[in-house]
């Protein structure tokens, strides 16, 4: 079958920012076939190229994309091989994933949960949410090596995954993903360590698991607090929420901190947190004690939303159609009608005043595609 490359094509419709001008040539592929057959066409007439997933972490230029966009249709997931190892076309949404993991009662994805996108784009990306990356479960990434035009198979390691980042980022442009696949932990017990996830399940008791109990002892402080709780029988009762119930509570947090896609223009967190020295950190804390990190090797992640919200003061405030969210500093959001240099304006805006306050350059984690 012949493919079909379509010109000027307007690309608004294709991203969750709902922004952005027309692509110079736009097709879909849905093997690995047509894809080589897409990249040979942009080679010939000399066209940059860009790889379409969810839309869900980019912005598009006002003046749109001057080359060839290969929107990615490739569809298939399922085991492959061992039990625990899951494979999947790169094209596939990324929460029909994570959704066909749980029911499937392998643990490592569910703190994924909700995240738009497709398959493709979390290892590219090395997309992370409640305190799990998803880097720390993929087996293998198979991708065209644009420059060689041949396929090639990444070992977890080879991806070179650092936060918000990998090879697939670094070498922008090089690689197009086609297919991902995770090792899992059959019946394994989920990360609820993440700040939300505790005071979630702390609040309620989860349905569907039993509660277990366990006695503690008096000679650790730590118990002191049960102990002081729970007088009679020094017992504690402790749910264990599945990993199905993690899911549960990572969409329902998800969809009260983080706006509703259908009606805002978003690409999520706009900024990644930065990473700087312990140093640092100690310096910003003396400055604004209530400032929070991460550990993240030897240096420390900052809650950089917290400087947007208390420092600069901008969380909620509109200009014109676009504003910071209300309910998450990190997030941009946009109204319909909004232009993509609107966005553009008020992220300069932000990395302004966080430079100021700081002394931090902040980085956008949304791909500017012009
Ligand atoms: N905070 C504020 N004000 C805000 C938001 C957050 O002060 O408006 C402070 C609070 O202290 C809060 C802390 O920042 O406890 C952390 O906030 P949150 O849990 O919302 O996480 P985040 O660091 O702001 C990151 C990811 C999100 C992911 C959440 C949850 C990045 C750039 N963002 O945000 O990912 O959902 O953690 O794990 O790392 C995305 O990448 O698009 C995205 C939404």
């Amino acid at each position: 079958m012949f493919m079909k490359f379509i010109e000027n094509v307007p690309l608004a419709q294709y991203t969750t920012f709902k922004i952005g001008g027309p692509a110079r040539f736009f097709c879909s592929v849905s093997d690995e076939k047509q894809l080589v057959e897409a990249v040979k066409f942009a080679k010939k007439k000399k066209l940059p190229i860009f790889i379409l997933g969810g839309g869900s972490n980019v912005l598009v230029s006002d003046n749109g994309f001057s080359g060839l966009v290969i929107r990615n249709e490739m569809r298939g997931m399922g085991g492959a091989g061992s039990g625990n190892i899951i494979a999947s076309a790169a094209g596939e949404n990324w929460d029909d994933l994570v959704k066909y993991t749980v029911e499937h009662n392998l643990c490592g994805l569910e703190n994924l949960s909700a995240i738009p996108g497709t398959v493709g784009a979390a290892p590219v990306q090395n997309i992370g949410a409640y305190g799990v990356d998803v880097s720390s479960v993929i087996k293998l990434v198979r991708a065209l090596d644009t420059k060689e035009m041949k396929f090639v198979e990444f070992g977890n390691k080879e991806c070179q995954f650092e936060y918000r980042d990998s090879l697939f980022k670094k070498e922008k442009g090089r690689y197009i993903i086609t297919a991902v696949s995770f090792e899992l932990t059959v019946g394994g017990k989920p990360n609820i360590s993440y700040r939300d996830l505790r005071e979630y399940f702390a609040g309620r008791q989860s349905h569907g698991s039993e509660p277990k109990t366990e006695k503690i002892s008096l000679f650790n402080p730590l118990n002191w607090f049960h102990a002081r709780n729970d007088k009679a029988d020094l017992v504690v009762r402790k749910y264990e929420p599945s990993i199905a119930d993690v899911r549960d509570a990572i969409i329902e947090i998800r969809a009260n901190k983080l706006p509703d896609w259908k009606h805002w223009g978003t690409a999520g967190s706009y900024f990644k947190n930065p990473v700087v020295s312990r140093e640092k950190y100690i310096d910003l804390k003396g400055k604004y004690p209530e400032l929070s990190a991460f550990e993240y090797g030897e240096k420390m992640k900052i809650h950089i939303a917290w400087i947007i919200e208390n420092v600069c003061k901008m969380k909620g405030l509109m200009a014109g159609n676009v504003g910071v969210y209300d309910k998450q500093a990190l997030v941009l959001v946009a109204k319909p009608g909004a232009v993509a240099s609107e966005i553009v304006s008020l992220a300069n805006n932000i990395m302004k005043c966080v430079k100021e306050k700081t002394g931090i350059e902040l980085e956008s984690e949304v791909q500017w595609v012009n």
